[in-house]
């Protein structure tokens, strides 16, 4: 389906593209998991537990197996016949596909009903009698970590208690020393709720297996197809299902925002029935089932420390983390970072000083530690630093933006090692702060806020200067399950000049179509418009990890460039060779070689590609394709400064969100349209958690707002206008300059948030207000404060 043509000017921001594109809009296949229809498909539905801890005593199947058109009941008794009944996470735990014995969180899959339609297994589903024995669940974080909680992984041989596992990074016998000699030192509890990804589509698939081939095919809503392929041959090798003969399938997606790059255990329960029963087998959850059952983000306690001196230079920073896991660690972190990205903690500050430690535990609720939009855990890193730097300013009585500016890692100091760990390409954090303070005329606010106050209006200005790490990743650090982290693009030019190039990312909505084809036309000269751009096939694209934390970008753009430029080193012997010319003598235009002095001497790209099918040198090889799979050599730190201002209503606590300014900083631009709807998209998913969203459990472990009724999504008339700018701090190492975007937005945007309500109330006494920070929250602020109206 191709999108409407934009008149986008491609390079009319000042960057370095220099090609006017007709860019187009964003482009999908039009086909979603859904829209699969198999001649003889068979539809899946599945038995979901009540409690969040029980003991399974039975599972009756007597009664589904009578329904007419109902085919299977999978158990986890029958998948333990074919030992499919645990799988691996993505962090190297274990994860039942279903239970033979005990059931850990509510929601959690116990069966599976395979039917004619969708009607008939759901009549399954109410007809398998499951008797339970329910346990008292832990779902309290600081309870499983006491010494008489009940040992929740008793699968795990040897286990006593609840803890999965300690990480610390940074050295904690410097930051104390630091800290004792401080003059100040500022502290605060601040947790980051329990959310979840609200895609438009949920998981699904299409399972097909072919007995005469004994060849697996899957269409699924999956962000990492290659990675999933491989798990899949691990995990089920041993009952035939070997690499070559699994094909899995992403189409579009409907959204993935990292909820879409674990295995849940549905996938896995479609794969082994369609290979039970010999037909495709179809399963999508329902909007509950998504919310409910698939895997969470954040969920982390925060204990954050600054230590400053009178004047307000930052001296050292320590942050203890309790991570609330579920009950098991599914989080799609890199192997070697537990804790994801959270060492990024310091943040745009200059702090010399750090130490990060955090503690993981098991409880009773669904797994996960998924990157909803973030780079593994860069959100909560982020609210961390940029809530704690406000308290210190609230403390030493100073204006928090002049605290930021007198704090930040200075443009000449880059590339910057940071404390913990990372060098940091590039960036101009005072630059994008003075821009955001201009836009929206910091200092006149600060002035009315000044009155309003004396007249008993409240009214808050909140600051979030973030620094953010994507592009994961450099090879000898990341991996996902061992595989390495990098990715891939395979370029090939057709004949008539015309081209095919396929990737081992997959958009998700976010217009690789239109930025990849842009790369490679900029590169090589052949209009975007006759460049076909595929992902999302382990049949035809070359290997990738997939597309998550923003890695696109630095990783599968950065690969475009680079298979652009084997295809230019090759297209240059070519055109010695028509051009009667040595190789040496011939310059490059975009589009073009020509020979150095005489530009009329000149063979275009198109040129050139016949003439590899048609009358290429003799001894060179025949043909115009390249493949590169590109390795970053580091990651790329995106940054912004987002200002936020709200008016709180003194008698109902509501907050409105007047002004939303967000200066980002990308390094050069691919897409500035698409860049834009990535900024507005992302700021709207960080107002939903700083305002809205959060999954609450009661003391038993069943969720109180499993469905979209309850659990609050933003929409266009919560959402404020949001006032975008960029600025352009190239990364030094990525072959266009260019870093990933996406989820800054995300990242930045609770801070700001929090920080302008904070602010608000901070002359009756308030730090700290945990997110999602809603009318009632602030109420009871008003009661305990004794400051209602
Ligand atoms: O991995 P993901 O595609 O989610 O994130 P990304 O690399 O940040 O890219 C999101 C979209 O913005 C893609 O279409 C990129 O090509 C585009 N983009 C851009 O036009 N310029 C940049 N500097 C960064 C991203």
């Amino acid at each position: 389906m191709n999108g409407p043509k934009t008149s986008v000017e491609v390079g009319g921001m000042g960057h370095n593209i220099k090609r006017k594109e007709d860019a187009r809009f964003i482009r999908g296949q039009g086909k979603y998991t859904d829209d699969v229809v198999l001649p003889g498909m068979l539809h899946m539905d599945i038995v979901r537990s009540p409690y969040a801890y029980a003991k399974i005593k039975s599972i009756n199947t007597d009664n589904a197996m009578a329904i007419p058109g109902v085919h299977a009941v999978i158990t986890g008794e029958v998948l333990e016949g074919y030992n499919l009944h645990w799988m691996p996470t993505l962090m190297s735990d274990t994860q039942m596909v279903l239970p033979t014995d005990t059931v850990m969180y509510q929601s959690q899959e116990v069966a599976a009903v395979i039917a004619d339609d969708r009607y008939i297994a759901a009549d399954g589903v109410e007809a398998v009698e499951v008797e339970y024995e329910p346990m008292q669940a832990v779902v309290d974080p600081f309870k499983a970590m006491e010494a008489d909680a009940p040992v929740l992984r008793t699968d795990k041989e040897g286990k006593t208690d609840n803890h999965i596992w300690h990480w610390e990074t940074g050295d904690a016998e410097k930051t104390e020393e630091a800290f004792q000699a401080a003059d100040v030192v500022v502290k605060e509890k601040v947790y980051l709720p329990r959310i979840h990804v609200a895609s438009i589509e949920t998981c699904g698939c299409v399972a097909s297996f072919d007995p005469v081939e004994g060849k697996l095919t899957v269409w699924m809503t999956t962000q990492a197809p290659h990675a999933i392929r491989t798990v899949v041959a691990l995990v089920a090798g041993h009952v035939g299902l070997s690499e070559e003969k699994i094909r899995i399938i992403s189409p579009d997606i409907g959204g993935g925002f990292g909820g879409k790059v674990p295995v849940y255990p549905g996938y896995v329960i479609a794969i082994a029935s369609s290979v039970v029963i010999g037909k495709p087998v179809k399963w999508v959850e329902d909007r509950s089932e998504n919310l409910q059952a698939d895997s969470f983000a954040r969920d982390y306690h925060m204990d954050v420390e600054l230590a400053a001196s009178n004047s307000g230079k930052m001296e050292a920073l320590r942050i203890k983390t309790v991570a609330d896991h579920g009950y098991t660690d599914a989080a799609a972190n890199p192997s070697k970072y537990p804790a994801g990205m959270f060492s990024i903690c310091t943040g745009s500050y200059d702090i010399k000083n750090a130490f990060t430690e955090m503690d993981a535990y098991y409880t009773n609720k669904p797994p996960g530690g998924i990157a909803y939009r973030c780079s593994f855990r860069v959100t909560e890193a982020v609210h961390a630093i940029e809530r704690i730097v406000d308290v210190l300013a609230l403390k030493l009585g100073r204006d928090p933006a002049d605290l930021r500016m007198q704090n930040f890692i200075q443009p000449e100091d880059f590339p910057y090692q940071s404390a913990l760990g990372w060098e940091y390409d590039s960036g101009n954090y005072p630059r994008a702060l003075k821009l955001a303070m201009e836009k929206i005329g910091y200092e006149e606010l600060r002035r009315e806020q000044k009155e309003k106050r004396e007249r008993g209006e409240l009214m808050g200005i909140g600051i979030s200067s973030f620094t953010e790490i994507v592009g994961a990743g450099p090879s000898k650090d990341f991996d996902i399950l061992g595989i390495k982290m990098f990715d891939s693009c395979e370029l090939r030019i057709h004949p008539t000049g015309k081209a095919i190039a396929r990737f081992g990312t997959k958009s998700q909505g976010q217009g690789h179509e239109t930025t990849y084809a842009q790369i490679l036309a900029e590169e090589l000269g052949i209009p975007s418009s006759q460049i076909q751009i595929e992902e999302g096939d382990t049949d035809t694209a070359p290997y990738g990890l997939g597309t998550y934390a923003s890695r696109s970008t630095p990783t599968a753009g950065a690969a475009a460039a680079k298979a652009a430029h084997k295809i230019r080193e090759k297209a240059r012997k070519i055109a010695a060779h028509l051009l009667e010319a040595s190789e040496e003598d011939l310059e490059w235009e975009v589009g073009k070689f020509f020979v150095k002095g005489s530009p009329e001497q000149a063979k275009t790209i198109q040129e050139i590609a016949f003439a590899a099918y048609t009358n290429h040198p003799q001894g060179l090889e025949p043909g115009l394709e390249a493949t590169h799979y590109y390795d970053p050599p580091n990651m790329t730190f995106p940054f912004g400064s987002y200002i936020c201002v709200v008016d709180i209503d003194r008698k109902t606590g509501e907050i409105k969100i007047r002004r939303f300014v967000a200066i980002d900083d990308c390094g050069n631009i691919i897409n500035p349209m698409i860049v834009e709807g990535q900024i507005h998209g992302g700021l709207t998913q960080g107002l939903a958690p700083a305002m809205y969203e959060e999954l609450i459990y009661d003391e038993q472990g069943n969720i109180l707002n499993g469905s979209f009724m309850d659990y609050l999504l933003p929409t266009s008339v919560e959402t404020p206008n949001w006032e975008t700018e960029q600025t352009v701090t190239p990364s030094p190492h990525h072959p266009l300059g260019a870093k990933g975007v996406a989820e800054s937005p995300t990242v930045g945007a609770p801070p700001a948030i929090a920080n302008a309500v904070v602010d608000a109330l901070s002359h009756l006494g308030v730090e700290n207000i945990d997110i999602p920070i809603t009318p009632f929250k602030v109420w009871q602020v008003f009661q305990e404060k004794g400051a209602a109206a």
